[in-house]
């Protein structure tokens, strides 16, 4: 179907009203249009299909205090330990009790989990002390997804524009009759069917996911380019804990197959890792074996592949029936037999990969920003609820309460504003294109510089770093963006691959300043020079905006 910005008014300036906008097609972004449109007209606009996001893929479960033996208590203990001490423990607290009534309501709307007799089935996942992640075979974000969608299309006041990019959030920054220090947001700049059009809104809510394609290895789907964080940091948004990446220790490693993930849920059910020698190898590395945290199986990976010189280790489920694999993980038996695996029969080969970011824009607990006007939540936004390190199934958690928090927080802001849009200047580059689309040239461009971004990254920024290798590749992020400065203010560009080159440049940078900047081990960022951590001088937090140097923040 057209989308109806384009169709609107094809030669002047294009523009779109609305109370709240909402960027982003994930459980965070899903979830606050159903809030919001309780009391607004919401627009909710994605980079492609409603359906593509981390999101959809996710396959663990979400995490939630609800089984017999389990104690809102103790979810808050667990998180906060895999935080490292850099947890928001008031954002924790509220998650995980918010998380019960959001998770029961999500089954209330049909969400079709596994059950066993009068609960769901509760599975196990790395560092959890208790069974609490509910579940839907391993295809749970499939089935969120599902039902989130289905309740936004069934919601009048909720229009979907898919195909539609966000560049650039709006703001008051150049208008002349600006009086306050504080920056507002009037929404964005965006590409519909090659034309940049102006998406003006009362209130805007960023739920734009993560980043895990700026590197090479990662579980994430194409769409995962950190476009959010850049316009957020463009437009002058407090950026914070940068340097925690989290890697997962198990993405399939096979000759032809694309980035698939291997849920901890496997290890959860007794997976075994294996080196290439069929050495179990976890017990020399941490007591709790493949359930140690995230960041000390990667890590234990890493030195393994190392040490044997081969590119993967390898993942045993073959001892377990194979009905209970069938059922269990159906999405990963079908995908793996489509490239001639058998995990009933064969090991699988896995390496890690970059699978989530634990920081992002600062907001406070009702998921404002620093710009008036702009709310973030889910991936994108840093709440402080997964400090150093995020525990497994936290997250579809975190989206549910902090994206229903956001639509009712914006919906609030949008309907004390006035009726009229201000007059916010029109960006020079919004109107048709009168450039053909990217030519081949600038394509190959683009895609050479997103390849060199992602090689400089897993060198020197993955799971392990130092200092050498940071600075290394900081002049290189540096010299990249210099290159691709003209094309930058060409305002004739308006091809997606340029943009999200652009974006990953700047997110890279942020990521490798703050890895620079943090001389201490923690959670998931590790520093091979600082192999420890530094308490309590570095229970602090790295803050970074486009225009002040790197702060040191207390917590
Ligand atoms: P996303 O779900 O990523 O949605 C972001 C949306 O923003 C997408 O629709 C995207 O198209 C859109 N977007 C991005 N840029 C733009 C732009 N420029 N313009 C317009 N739209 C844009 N977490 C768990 O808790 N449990 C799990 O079991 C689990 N499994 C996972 C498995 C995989 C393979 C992956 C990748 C992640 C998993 N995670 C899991 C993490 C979790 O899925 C994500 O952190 C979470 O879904 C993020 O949700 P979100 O709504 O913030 O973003
Ligand atoms: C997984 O299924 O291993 C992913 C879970 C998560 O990232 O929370």
């Amino acid at each position: 179907m057209e989308n109806p910005i384009a169709a609107m008014n094809p030669e002047g300036h294009l523009s779109w009203d609305t109370d709240v906008l909402i960027i982003g097609s994930g459980a965070a972004g899903l979830r606050a249009a159903l809030a919001a449109s309780e009391h607004a007209d919401v627009t909710l606009i994605t980079k492609t299909t409603l359906t593509e996001s981390n999101t959809h893929y996710a396959q663990g479960g979400i995490a939630v205090a609800m089984n017999l033996d389990d104690t809102i208590a103790l979810h808050i203990k667990d998180t906060t330990a895999a935080g490292a001490g850099l947890c928001d423990v008031k954002a924790v607290e509220m998650m995980v009790s918010e998380g019960i009534p959001r998770v029961a309501e999500l089954l209330d709307w049909g969400a079709n989990f596994d059950w066993e007799g009068t609960l769901p089935r509760f599975t196990q996942e790395a560092a959890h002390s208790r069974r609490r992640i509910v579940h839907k075979g391993d295809a749970t974000g499939r089935e969120t997804t599902d039902v989130l969608i289905q309740r936004v299309r069934n919601t009048e006041r909720i229009q979907v524009l898919q195909n539609t990019f966000a560049i650039d959030l709006l703001t008051d920054a150049d208008a002349s009759e600006r009086h306050e220090d504080i920056l507002t947001c009037y929404g964005v700049t965006a590409i519909v069917e090659e034309q940049i059009v102006c998406i003006r809104a009362k209130a805007t809510i960023l739920a734009t996911g993560g980043l895990g394609r700026i590197y090479p290895c990662t579980s994430n789907p194409k769409v995962a380019t950190g476009d959010g964080f850049a316009a957020a940091w463009r437009a002058g948004c407090e950026m914070i804990d940068m340097e925690f990446v989290q890697f997962h220790p198990t993405t399939l490693f096979l000759d032809g197959a694309p980035n698939f993930l291997i849920s901890e849920a496997v290890r959860g059910e007794g997976g075994k890792l294996l080196n290439i020698r069929g050495e179990r190898f976890m017990e020399k590395y941490h007591e709790k074996g493949e359930l140690a945290p995230r960041d000390v199986v990667s890590r234990a990976i890493q030195i393994e592949m190392d040490l044997t010189g081969f590119p993967c280790v390898y993942l045993d489920i073959t001892h377990k029936p194979k009905d209970f694999i069938l059922e269990r993980f159906p999405t990963i038996s079908d995908t793996t037999k489509h490239y001639g695996l058998d995990i009933n029969i064969d090991l699988i080969p896995v390496r890690p990969g970059a699978h989530f970011m634990m920081g992002g824009i600062r907001t406070n607990t009702d998921t404002q920003t620093n710009l008036k006007g702009l709310y973030a939540c889910g991936e994108v936004a840093c709440t402080g609820v997964h400090g150093a390190n995020r525990l497994a199934s936290n997250s579809l958690l975190e989206c549910l309460v902090y994206g229903a928090r956001a639509g009712t927080n914006a919906t609030a802001f949008a309907r004390s504003q006035p009726e009229d849009p201000p007059n916010i200047p029109v960006p020079s580059n919004v109107g048709p294109s009168l450039a053909p689309p990217a030519g081949e040239a600038v394509e190959t461009h683009t895609e050479a510089t997103k390849n060199a971004i992602r090689e400089t990254l897993w060198e020197n920024v993955s799971i392990e770093r130092n200092g050498e290798g940071l600075q290394e590749t900081l002049a290189e992020l540096q010299d990249l963006t210099a290159n691709l400065e003209n094309l930058l203010t060409n305002p004739e560009v308006k091809d997606v691959a340029t943009i999200e080159t652009v974006n990953m440049l700047n997110v890279a940078l942020m990521i490798t300043q703050s890895a620079l900047t943090r001389t201490e081990s923690r959670g998931a960022h590790y520093r091979a020079d600082f192999p420890t951590p530094n308490d309590p001088t570095w229970q602090r937090r790295v803050l970074i905006t486009r225009d002040n140097p790197l702060e040191v923040v207390p917590l």
